[in-house]
């Protein structure tokens, strides 16, 4: 299917995050978008979309919206809404969705399912025993020993993971999990793994159900703290390309990762499509797999898209028709990119929305993109706080040093009292 077949489209973008901004700026720049609503956006979005206060995981109120909106296609940015299953309900009223339907989408709404379907299909990934009650996940642990690390089988916005340094680290995670029901319903069933050691990276693969394309890599910094220090979080930076992952090890991730992976979904009547996103871990033995994600990474989206110099509309359309045999070659610019997370004091914790930001003008300079999370626009119209992460500011460079120096230069022209971020993305690669 050339481009020039496919007629141009209204568009519905679910989401409010930065990786819906940078989404929707790679959207809005394809001949093939007509018209770009987002649902429910950010004051970044609505710069180029026009926004609707619908909750993205409220199904019933999205596919009324798409229906009312005569949308031709929906984008779907975060996982919530794919696992409470958005694109099942959209195709029964007959629109085209971009994200693989409810049963595909286990393979990150139940970490037991994911590493069902891993184990089946012969990939490489860390040991795992799954338990139902904190007795016998007690006993698991003091028979294998520390360190360890336990999984709530749930969505638990990237905070059910504990990495247990000792035994009784984790035992008060499955304690937290179990017995105190931090996490609900999400922590009532617990993965326990053997623990991994390495560098970790994020390769992406847009899948049509039986066929799947490298959208490239990126490196992700979850913790809180300069350092790699402090809580996870849901990801303070990232950078795209990543020395490691260089064009074999993508290959050697697609073909004995990516395409078992669809090939034991399509065995299991689940064929996935949309952005599978492989969390690796690159250990003494080779990569293994820590997760999937069911959608992009945020704020790995951030460097990776603006990079990307294929038509994304064009891609995920290909992907949501089964019809990826015809996409067309996957090009990236030699750019690098960095992206430095700006989050409001306080985050991964409680935080205060309604601080102002200034400075966004000054920022926004040459070989910079600043792409908003959690922003709205107060009544005097100026951008305020919003969520944890509030802005991404993403520097371009002929090398990573240059991309970091970029982003930071940048980064400093904000004006926010009350935000914060991390002064160190990409200081591994750099070292
Ligand atoms: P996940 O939500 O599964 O990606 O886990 C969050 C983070 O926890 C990962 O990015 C890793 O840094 C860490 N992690 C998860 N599983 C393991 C493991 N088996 N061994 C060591 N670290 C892990
Ligand atoms: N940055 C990690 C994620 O999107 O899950």
């Amino acid at each position: 299917m050339s481009q020039a077949s496919i007629k141009p489209m209204r568009i519905l973008l679910l989401g409010s995050g930065g990786r819906e901004h940078a989404l929707a700026d790679a959207i809005k720049t394809s001949p093939l978008c007509a018209e770009l609503h987002s649902a429910p956006g950010n004051a970044g979005i609505a710069q180029i979309a026009a926004c609707h206060d619908v909750k993205a995981e409220d199904v019933s109120a999205v596919v009324a919206l798409a229906q009312k909106l005569e949308i031709d296609f929906v984008v779907v940015g975060p996982e919530t809404p794919l696992v409470a299953g958005v694109v099942d309900a959209l195709a029964e009223k007959n629109i085209l969705a971009f994200g693989p339907k409810q049963a595909a989408a286990q393979l990150e709404g139940s970490k037991a399912f994911m590493k069902d379907v891993v184990v089946a299909a012969k990939i490489p990934t860390a040991t795992h025993e799954v338990f139902t009650d904190a007795e016998s996940a007690k006993a698991n642990i003091q028979k294998r020993g520390a360190p360890i690390v336990i999984k709530t089988d749930g969505l638990a916005a990237g905070k059910g993971v504990t990495v247990a340094m000792s035994l009784d680290e984790a035992r008060n995670a499955i304690d937290e999990a179990m017995t105190d029901k931090v996490f609900a319903e999400a922590g009532a069933k617990l993965v326990i793994e053997d623990y991994m050691e390495g560098p970790e990276v994020s390769v992406f693969a847009l899948c049509d159900g039986a066929r799947a394309i490298c959208l490239g890599a990126a490196q992700d910094h979850k913790r809180v703290g300069d350092g790699d220090t402090g809580p996870n979080t849901g990801g303070m930076g990232a950078y795209s390309p990543v020395r490691i992952a260089t064009p074999e090890f993508l290959q050697d991730v697609m073909t004995r990762f990516i395409e078992p992976t669809l090939t034991e979904m399509q065995k299991r009547g689940a064929p996935y499509k949309g952005i599978l996103y492989a969390g690796l871990m690159v250990t003494a033995q080779g990569p293994k797999l820590i997760e999937y994600n069911i959608r992009f990474g945020d704020p790995e989206t951030q460097v990776v898209v603006p990079r990307l110099q294929t038509d994304l509309l064009e891609l995920f359309y290909l992907a949501a028709q089964g019809k990826l045999n015809e996409a067309p070659e996957i090009k990236f610019s030699s750019h690098h990119a960095l992206c430095v997370v700006m989050a409001a004091k306080g985050y991964p914790g409680a935080v205060e929305k309604g601080s102002i930001i200034h400075g966004l003008e000054k920022a926004a300079q040459e070989n910079v993109k600043i792409y908003h999370a959690g922003t709205k626009l107060n009544s005097q119209n100026e951008v305020t706080a919003n969520g944890g992460r509030v802005l991404n500011i993403i520097g371009f460079g002929a090398d990573l040093k240059t991309a970091q120096a970029t982003a930071y230069d940048a980064t400093k022209q904000i004006d926010w009292p009350q935000g914060f971020y991390r002064h160190d993305i990409g200081w591994r690669e750099l070292q």
